[in-house]
């Protein structure tokens, strides 16, 4: 395999990485109107999509989000690349509040936050050169840099590890992971200081994803851009991420820095993600045995979430006053500074039971076993 597909190591930056805040969100809220009636429509409910987050992003660091299919990641991604008004909160960007800025008021910040797709296909205009579209922010921000436009697309596609003279190739002239890359260099045009990127390798091929990683890790570690990395598994976000915070149903259940949430969780939630594995190992054998949590049922709707604890429904610890009441996201005893959990009957920090790190999706599985290979 190419030195390419290698991820480097986890490195710990731990729970008091400090930095100064680049992004602070508080209380951050979406709820999208359910509409229904007749004649007349009236508004009958909301998706609580997004239910009162709090999180900081650091000036360089990577932060990680993840959790289940709609519980809310792309949602907190696009209300913080104000792509979306928030019904409540507060979204400070480098100490202002942009929470509610017009177009006019943000017009300044407006590049230095851009955001990377999960699909490398529909987010890039099949008509336009790649030149064209990497050239783009530029357009629209009337930015000229020095040489021209044309000598900053081709040290982009350098950048991204593409030949800078495919600058007037179409998209479709490139396989998967090389449109991810032009996405990526669109991101970089601006010289943003933070990246939103929702779940920027899931829809590639297991072969592509450790390449592009790599790519978005020399881009946050060599230009110093924070990123907000969306995934719907913890392993991928282990490889990028210095904290990590997991979502359930509109909210953080669980944040702290990367080594204490892999090794020692509290939230049942998390142990649950982190013990989940495919039934069968990618070599075809039965995976060893070991203590798993398996999450029984679905996701309830987010239109009529449970009462009290959100995820009590599928808990295993859940008692009465999970029903009754809300845990708070706190810090509990024993936990490192900055881990914090929101639960009233917290797991044994611990992973014991488990041995190895676990996956949830079949596709990553196989790209740890061959990065682990070298
Ligand atoms: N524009 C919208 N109108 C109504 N409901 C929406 C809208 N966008 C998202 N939702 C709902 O909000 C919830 C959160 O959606 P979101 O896309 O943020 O989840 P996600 O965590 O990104 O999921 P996935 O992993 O599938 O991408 C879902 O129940 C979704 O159906
Ligand atoms: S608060 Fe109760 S239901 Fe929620 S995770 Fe903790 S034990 Fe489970
Ligand atoms: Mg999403």
């Amino acid at each position: 395999m190419t030195k390419d597909l290698l991820l480097p190591a986890p490195r710990d930056e731990g729970a008091d990485a400090g930095g100064e805040p680049l992004l602070e969100v508080s209380g951050l809220t979406k709820h999208f109107p359910v509409k229904g009636g007749f004649p007349i429509r009236r508004t009958i409910g909301a998706v609580q999509a997004v239910d009162g987050i709090d999180l900081s992003v650091r000036v360089g660091e990577s932060f990680g989000l993840v959790g289940e299919s709609g519980c809310g990641k792309s949602t907190t991604g696009r209300l913080i690349t104000r792509l979306m008004e928030p019904t409540a909160g507060t979204i400070s960007y480098r100490g202002k509040d942009i929470s509610r800025a017009s177009r006019r008021e943000l017009a300044p910040i407006r590049s230095e936050i851009q955001m990377i797709f999960q699909d490398p296909y529909s987010s890039l205009n099949p008509r336009q050169t790649v030149g064209k579209i990497i050239s783009g922010p530029m357009e629209i921000n009337g930015i000229e840099p020095p040489g021209g436009r044309e000598k900053r697309v081709r040290e982009l596609l350098e950048i991204v590890g593409l030949n800078p003279e495919h600058f007037n190739r179409f998209p479709h002239e490139f396989s998967g992971g090389q449109r991810q890359r032009i996405g990526v260099a669109r991101a970089l045009a601006l010289e943003p200081k933070l990246i939103v990127a929702d779940e920027p390798v899931s829809a590639l091929d297991v072969s592509i994803q450790a390449q592009v990683v790599n790519l978005l890790q020399k881009v946050q570690r060599e230009l110093g851009i924070a990123f907000l990395f969306i995934a719907h598994d913890l392993a991928i976000v282990r490889h990028f991420s210095q904290r990590v915070a997991v979502m359930y149903l509109g909210k953080i259940i669980e944040v702290g820095d990367r080594d204490s949430i892999y090794t020692r969780p509290r939230h049942p939630y998390t142990h649950a993600l982190l013990s989940a594995v495919p039934e069968v190992s990618v070599a075809g054998e039965q995976a060893p045995a070991r203590e798993r949590i398996r999450l029984a049922g679905d996701v309830p709707s987010p239109i009529d979430p449970p009462s009290g604890c959100r995820f009590r429904t599928r808990c295993w610890k859940a008692q009465d006053k999970c029903a009754t009441e809300e845990p708070p996201l706190v810090q509990l005893s024993g936990n490192r500074a900055g881990h914090l959990t929101a639960c009233h009957f917290p797991e044994e920090p611990t992973t014991e039971a488990r041995e190895e790190d676990i996956i949830l999706d079949p596709a990553l599985a196989a790209l740890e076993e061959d990065t682990s290979k070298d």
